[in-house]
């Protein structure tokens, strides 16, 4: 943590030969958009933000159930702990599924969920509301109340978001864990949020393979986690798997009690909703903090506004629940606006390539949100996969996670959307909650560019001194104001929030993320600045992968760094010191790889291990990251005067 404190940020070379290709071509669906009466509401709400930021938020606030109704729209008096929609109460399950048992809405489809072999099941707002009735009785037996933690680690199916919505429910805070993720990642999670359970699957499927969800979290459970009292395991893929008496507990037994319904609890507006771990620069991830009043309305009206939701959507949200964009656009976005949601439990390229294109055809999907990985994986494939489908369902394109590169951009322009879908590139964070930096469907697109601010959002990009930087510079892209689903602190440790966001550079919400801003206004956002790593999209950081690789028994010391990767956006390399005693060989680097797995889980296993016999370090013994990267990319190191040898 002190190397948060003292760590500047640094400043990035920029990168803009593509950005430079097409930066002043204008693109967007006029047609579609023209016969569109909203078209002409959407600049009214950057006015009406601009001119009452407060009142903007409070009119969608008031478009969901309160309890009663806030005191103030926004409280300041302890910045930079902001406190929205405060003295209301609710429950965002009251907004996401509740509000509508009473409406038609009820009978329709929350949840279309595939699997990966084909099968399907389509769920109802109604039958979703039964089953996390259900399910919460079977939480209040095993005596979890307001307040306790509860682990989540499941594949991407419908009982995910039933045990997350239980949990809000009861005001029981959920900290779901990718299911990617390791062992010993587990338990690093479970252990800092003392969860009293853990919810998993006997299994997933992926590439044709089982995996075992529950053997990964017995390993966790038999390396520590003392707060866990119970497991509940959701029968999914018919896996063996070893149940542990009074311990293990099965969800379908769970719900099929006939148990009393817990009434949902009225939860203050600024009362925890969630924790989702993250990485930062430190080998510790944070527990980002979101509540559920403030996120409950910065994540409906963000979804709402930016994919112009219609009741006739079927909307599909590419991402894992694991991740923050899992909890805010696939399951509580979409089930606050009523919309219904494609879940896949599988990858887009499996059984065939084309596999992504035949579910959009197939499920009538209007509202496509992926990845830039995704986008360039399956530019790779070529055009024939996305050709053979009709794809004229589809009105509506998103992206997120990371750099959408203009290539790429237009690529998913002209084959996906056949140049009549808009593309929203929405940019944001686990710790944003919500798209911060976006497009309204309406407004002209620049291939690459994530647009301009959402309404109400004040974003600049400064230097170090946080000085605004001219347009066509680089520098740190900030927040200058608050925002509804701003997260409310790190678990148990307001000090990282205070040092992380808000003290490198003073008065504003520093992101972590460099950018740069055209004549024009628009945001290209450049990537990380701090030692972040986005891997496919998924966010790890350096000191976690090195930390992982130093507790390999043949290795010193290590240092891992980001390089780009014309699929995955980045890779990560690492270059490591053997101890003494310890020669270098191709078996020993994939024994490393193999560590890290082990470690950390797949998604964190670099490219490649080199040896090395030194590394680049400062006096005080601290790798340099960045010197590494500049000799392994050929680039300028910038300055090295505190470099030791
Ligand atoms: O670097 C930015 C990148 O993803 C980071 C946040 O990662 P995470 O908390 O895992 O949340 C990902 C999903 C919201 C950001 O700091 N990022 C996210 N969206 C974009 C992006 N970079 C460029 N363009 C985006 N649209």
């Amino acid at each position: 943590m002190p190397e948060e404190k003292n760590s500047q940020p640094k400043e990035k070379e920029e990168s803009t030969t593509e950005v430079l290709l097409s930066e002043d071509t204008l693109y967007n669906a006029p047609e579609l958009f023209a016969r569109n009466a909203r078209a002409s509401d959407f600049e009214a709400l950057y006015r009406r933000a601009e001119a009452d930021p407060e009142g903007f938020w409070a009119d969608f606030a008031s478009e969901l159930p309160w309890k009663k109704k806030w005191k103030k729209v926004l409280d300041d008096s302890k910045k930079p702990f902001y406190s929205w929609f405060a003295g209301g109460k609710t429950n965002l399950y009251t907004a996401a599924v509740e509000r509508h048992q009473a409406t038609a809405v009820k009978d329709k489809a929350a949840f279309i969920w595939e699997g990966e072999n084909g099968d399907t099941r389509t769920i109802t707002y109604g039958q979703l509301h039964e089953t996390v009735n259900k399910f919460s009785a079977g939480l209040r037996s095993l005596n979890l109340n307001k307040g306790d933690r509860v682990a989540i680690y499941m594949p991407n199916i419908p009982e995910v978001a039933v045990a997350m919505l239980a949990c809000v429910k009861m005001g029981i805070v959920h900290s779901v864990v990718y299911a990617g993720f390791s062992a010993q990642a587990i338990q690093k999670r479970v252990e800092d949020a003392e969860a009293k359970v853990i919810i998993t699957t006997d299994g997933s499927f992926r590439r044709g393979k089982t995996l075992s969800l529950k053997e990964v979290v017995d390993q966790a459970l038999s390396a520590g986690c003392p707060s866990i009292q119970h497991s509940i395991i959701v029968q999914h893929a018919k896996n063996p798997v070893t149940m542990k008496e009074g311990r293990d507990l099965w969800y379908h037994e769970l719900i099929a009690q006939d148990l009393p319904v817990p009434d949902t609890e009225v939860m203050d507006s600024e009362d925890p909703a969630f924790i989702l771990y993250t990485s930062g620069t430190t080998g510790t991830p944070k527990g980002v903090v979101h509540s559920h009043g403030g996120y409950m309305v910065g994540v409906y009206t963000t979804l709402k506004l930016v994919f112009d939701l219609r009741e006739s959507d079927v909307y599909w949200c590419t991402a894992d629940p694991g991740w923050i964009t899992g909890h805010s656009y696939i399951v509580y976005g979409p089930l606050m606006n009523g919309v219904t949601s494609l879940l896949f439990e599988g990858v887009p390229d499996y059984p065939k390539t084309d596999r992504i294109w035949e579910m959009v055809e197939r499920h009538h999907v209007t509202i496509l949100y992926t990845a830039p990985t995704l986008i360039r994986m399956m530019a790779k494939y070529g055009e024939a996969g996305v050709k053979a489908h009709d794809l004229s369902c589809l009105r509506l394109l998103g992206s997120v996670g990371e750099p959408i590169n203009p290539k790429a951009w237009l690529w998913y322009y002209e084959h996906v959307g056949n140049k009549r879908c808009p593309i929203m590139d929405t940019w944001w964070q686990t710790e944003t909650g919500m798209f911060m930096i976006c497009p309204l469907p309406p407004v002209p697109l620049k291939a690459g560019s994530a647009y301009k601010p959402f309404p109400g959002i004040i974003a600049d990009v400064v230097d170090k001194t946080g000085k605004s930087v001219p347009p066509g510079k680089g520098g740190f892209l900030v927040i200058k104001n608050s925002w509804p689903a701003q997260l409310k602190t790190l678990f148990r440790n307001p000090q990282r929030y205070l040092e992380t966001y808000f003290e490198k550079i003073p008065g504003v919400y520093l992101t972590g993320d460099m950018a740069r801003r055209d004549k024009d206004g628009y945001f290209w956002i450049q990537g990380r600045s701090d030692d972040v790593l986005k891997i496919a999209g998924h966010r790890l950081s350096n000191a976690e992968i090195e930390s992982a690789i130093v507790s390999h028994p043949a290795v010193s010391e290590a240092g891992v760094i980001g390089k780009p990767d014309p699929v995955k956006g980045e890779v990560a390399k690492a270059f490591v010191i053997l101890k003494s005693g310890f020669a270098p060989s191709p078996e020993l680097s994939q024994e490393i790889r193999q560590h890290i797995r082990k470690t950390i889980g797949p998604l964190a296993v670099t490219d490649e291990v080199v040896f090395v016999s030194k590394l680049p370090k400062t006096r005080s013994g601290k790798i340099m990251r960045r010197v590494l990267r500049a000799q392994e990319l050929g680039e300028d190191p910038g300055d090295t005067s505190t470099l030791e040898d």
